[in-house]
């Protein structure tokens, strides 16, 4: 399946309706290489750097060359280019990259390469601090509904429903490829364009991006990425005595990690933030769950997300609900508004094991791989786990899955 989606360098997230190299895709991407070919899965982390734009961001996209009808594509985002010269897109997606390096160093240790993708991480980290969080509230804004890469995620409705839609007219070319039913509404896709208009029209300027985007919300999934890439980037450059960047990275960690946990609501939850009202959002998604991956947190916050995910409103057969099972809008076929996706429920698992708590994530774990076995490489899945929706030959649904295939037969070999 990854053989199929490889360009060589980049490994596409799936044929047709995902023609590019997407940042988040990449990097769990990479871990799927690494018991079928370690250089390979090195290659992949390296182009995904490769996207990085001068002033540190690490774009969302970075365009393929070869034609195809994806929406929007290249001529949409202006003339922006990445340091490898190809064009890119002009926002980023949650920075799951240094954790996943991480991972690579530990299941495929290579020095040479690993020391090249530090200083670039690093930069990226600074620059959503620096650029990205202009009040100093110590977590990055997102800017635009893919930075979450939980596009039309409930927790966005009512500050997209605020937007004005686009000027210029487009035609999708996603529900080519999957039923429109599977796919975020034109109506979402109107405000998508138009926040791109607008950034258009402010020049790329990130700075007037970061402080005026009319779309300016928190997202507990993002930050909390950040504060475990942050702190597993320290621990690759201690590793390998880099100490400027292992402290810097802590800093970060720990800033991120102390603010987020500071937003949890008394159930221990912690949820989306509209910034231009100052609203918490009362849904709860996976971006809740996701915040297992922040460190800080105490044992009664990850013990509300444990509740949630193994038996509670994110709970399902399959693994962990998009969105909240109770929610109004909850649609369980419907992208990001219901259904399970494996990156989340492997992400959370990653988090839940950190924190000990080795018995909720062996669970999730054995709820996404039976899915697999089930359905296959699917975008997303049906909360029961029988019906795969969204893209076929999905790469990080396969990646995640070898991933773990490969610990369960490390594991019956000692
Ligand atoms: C898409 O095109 O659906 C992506 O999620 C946006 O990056």
């Amino acid at each position: 399946m990854l053989q199929s989606n490889d360009t060589g360098e980049t490994t596409i997230p799936a044929n047709g309706i995902y023609p590019h190299q997407w940042n988040w895709d990449s990097a769990l991407i990479s871990l799927g290489w690494v018991s079928v070919d370690p250089d390979r899965a090195w290659r992949e982390l390296r182009s995904l750097v490769g996207m990085q734009m001068a002033d540190g961001m690490i774009p969302h996209i970075a365009f393929d060359r070869r034609p195809n009808s994806y929406l929007p594509g290249p001529d949409w985002w202006g003339d922006l280019v990445g340091m490898d010269g190809r064009r890119v897109s002009g926002i980023t997606q949650p920075p799951v990259l240094a954790t996943c390096l991480r991972l690579l160093w530990q299941l495929a240790p290579d020095e040479l390469q690993a020391r090249q993708l530090l200083a670039p991480i690093s930069h990226w980290h600074s620059w959503l601090l620096r650029v990205r969080d202009p009040q100093s509230i110590g977590e990055p804004v997102i800017v635009h509904p893919w930075e979450s890469g939980r596009d039309n995620a409930i927790d966005w409705d009512v500050a997209l429903e605020r937007l004005p839609n686009a000027r210029t007219s487009f035609d999708r070319a996603d529900t080519d490829f999957v039923d429109e039913t599977q796919r975020p509404t034109k109506v979402h896709y109107d405000k998508y364009m138009y926040l791109v208009e607008w950034f258009r029209d402010h020049g790329w300027n990130q700075d007037a991006i970061g402080k005026h985007s009319p779309f300016r919300m928190l997202d507990p999934g993002f930050s909390a990425i950040l504060t475990a890439s942050a702190s597993d980037l320290a621990a690759v450059a201690t590793e390998l005595g880099e100490s400027a960047i292992a402290e810097e990275s802590m800093r970060i960690s720990e800033n991120v990690g102390e603010s987020l946990k500071q937003r949890a609501s008394t159930d221990g939850l912690i949820r989306a933030v509209d910034l231009t009202t100052g609203d918490t959002i009362s849904t709860i998604s996976c971006g809740s769950a996701l915040s297992c991956l922040n460190g800080h947190l105490t044992d009664t916050h990850i013990d509300a997300i444990v509740e949630s995910v193994t038996v509670g409103v994110l709970s399902a057969p399959s693994g962990v609900l998009s969105a909240a099972s109770n929610a109004a809008d909850f649609s369980p076929e419907n992208y990001w508004r219901g259904p399970v996706w494996a990156n989340i429920s492997w992400l959370v698992a990653l988090g839940l094991d950190r924190r000990g708590r080795n018995d909720a994530a062996e669970l999730l774990r054995y709820r996404q791989l039976s899915t697999y076995a089930k359905i296959g490489a699917r975008e997303y899945n049906s909360p029961s786990g029988t019906t795969g929706l969204g893209a076929n030959g999905f790469s990080w649904s396969s990646a995640l899955a070898l991933v773990e295939v490969e610990r369960l037969a490390q594991m019956q070999a000692h």
